[in-house]
């Protein structure tokens, strides 16, 4: 490990570091006990002190953001390599330029974009309309949901960090998944609507039309319904990944609310006579007693996206109607916390054995 030896941390690079992602690990990693940033880059403020784009950092880093040039062997690779961990808080399509290189230097990859999200090509080429140059690669890469995947992370080289919306679709279903593969019986019917609703900081800080203030606020929206790209990864998380023994059809929508912050997912199920047996809440509260960073809600409870703000919380509710055969998982999460880079951190700390809350013990922000 390439660990300072004043402080006994290990070295962290941050790609993309002036991005909503980008910050937001800045802020986590600033109060990480084993973690120190040591290089960001920005191809739009090289030379610039992050301080002066980012006040809420005075005090914090003295860093100077350094320019990123994503062609091979270049001087960017370089200096990523005296790293021991590269996060790519990028658009996708960047990481997995450097990937390769990283890898073979010994340093662990953490993409916050979609370049090792999914497993099959075919569905990367069709939803991100490239080819994929590191194929070889992608077959090892770990997703980087600890409540899934901790095992794997344990050794895993390159993470592909989930997105928001999958997230929250994902942990919000995995309790009625593992309970229909342990007891062989459907409890919800294969067709499952996801209807998800996403504050403006989730498509970034990119200066757009669309995202104006005045385009976004008193304004609520849907996008993405004829198809989004978080569609095969949520697909890929419930059929694949949790190995389900029904094959679900899912249905998502995704909407654009008028909030900075946070994520709220609504999930409609349609439950099985057998599913009417179950006891749901008892399902979930098992499924995520020992989990740090879910909470299940006592039942009755609905959780609000407020009650999860700044804080890699997640929070789910679950109702169940036996007399009209209906569930719903409620999800709640802030998108750049663990719906981005809380989560990364979260794999971060798995990867390298370190306690899996550090730097992640942060209280929601209320109001
Ligand atoms: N926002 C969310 O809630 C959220 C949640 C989950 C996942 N994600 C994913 O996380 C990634 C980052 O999202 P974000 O919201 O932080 O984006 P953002 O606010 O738009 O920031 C993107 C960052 O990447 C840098 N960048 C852009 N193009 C680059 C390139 N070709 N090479 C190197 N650097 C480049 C930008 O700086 P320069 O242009 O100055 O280099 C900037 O620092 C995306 O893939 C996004 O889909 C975002």
């Amino acid at each position: 490990m390439k660990q300072n030896n004043q402080h006994d941390k290990i070295k962290v690079a941050i790609v993309g570091g002036t991005g909503y992602t980008g910050v937001e690990l800045i802020r986590l990693l600033s109060a990480h006990p084993h973690a120190e940033v040591v290089l960001l880059t920005s191809r739009s403020q090289k030379g610039t002190p992050v301080a002066d784009i980012f006040p809420s950092l005075r005090g914090v880093t003295d860093l100077v953001y350094s320019d990123f040039d994503d062609t091979a062997n270049s001087n960017s690779l370089a200096e990523l390599t005296k790293c021991d961990v590269v996060y790519f808080a990028t658009p996708h399509g960047v990481a997995m330029t450097q990937a390769q290189g990283l890898v073979d230097a010994g340093v662990k990859v953490i993409d916050l974009g979609a370049d090792f999200r999914l497993q099959s090509l075919e569905a990367f080429e069709k939803w991100y309309k490239q080819p994929h140059v590191c194929p070889d690669l992608l077959k090892q890469a770990v997703y980087g949901m600890p409540e899934v995947n901790r095992e794997a992370l344990k050794s895993a080289r390159v993470v592909g960090n989930p997105g928001c919306y999958p997230t929250t679709a994902i942990l919000g279903l995995k309790p009625i998944i593992d309970a229909q593969n342990t007891s062989e019986q459907a409890i919800v019917n294969s067709h499952i609507v996801i209807d998800a609703k996403s504050g403006v900081s989730g498509a970034g800080r990119q200066a757009k039309l669309d995202l104006n203030y005045a385009e976004t606020t008193d304004n609520f929206k849907a996008y993405g319904v004829t198809g989004h790209r978080h569609l095969p990864e949520i697909e890929q998380g419930v059929n694949e990944l949790l190995a389900s023994s029904v094959q679900h059809h899912i249905r998502f929508l995704p909407h654009l609310v008028p909030m900075i912050r946070g994520m709220f997912t609504t999930i409609h199920l349609t439950l099985t006579d057998f599913g009417k047996t179950q006891d749901l809440q008892a399902i979930y509260d098992k499924a995520y007693d020992d989990e740090p960073f879910i909470d299940v809600l006592p039942h009755g409870q609905l959780p609000d996206t407020r009650s999860v703000r700044a804080s890699n919380r997640l929070r789910i509710a679950v109702y169940q109607d036996n007399e009209r055969g209906e569930a719903t998982s409620l999800v709640v999460h802030d998108n750049l916390v663990k719906g981005a880079s809380g989560q990364a951190v979260q794999s971060m700390n798995v990867m390298f054995g370190f306690d899996e809350p550090c730097g992640l013990e942060l209280v929601p922000v209320v109001p």
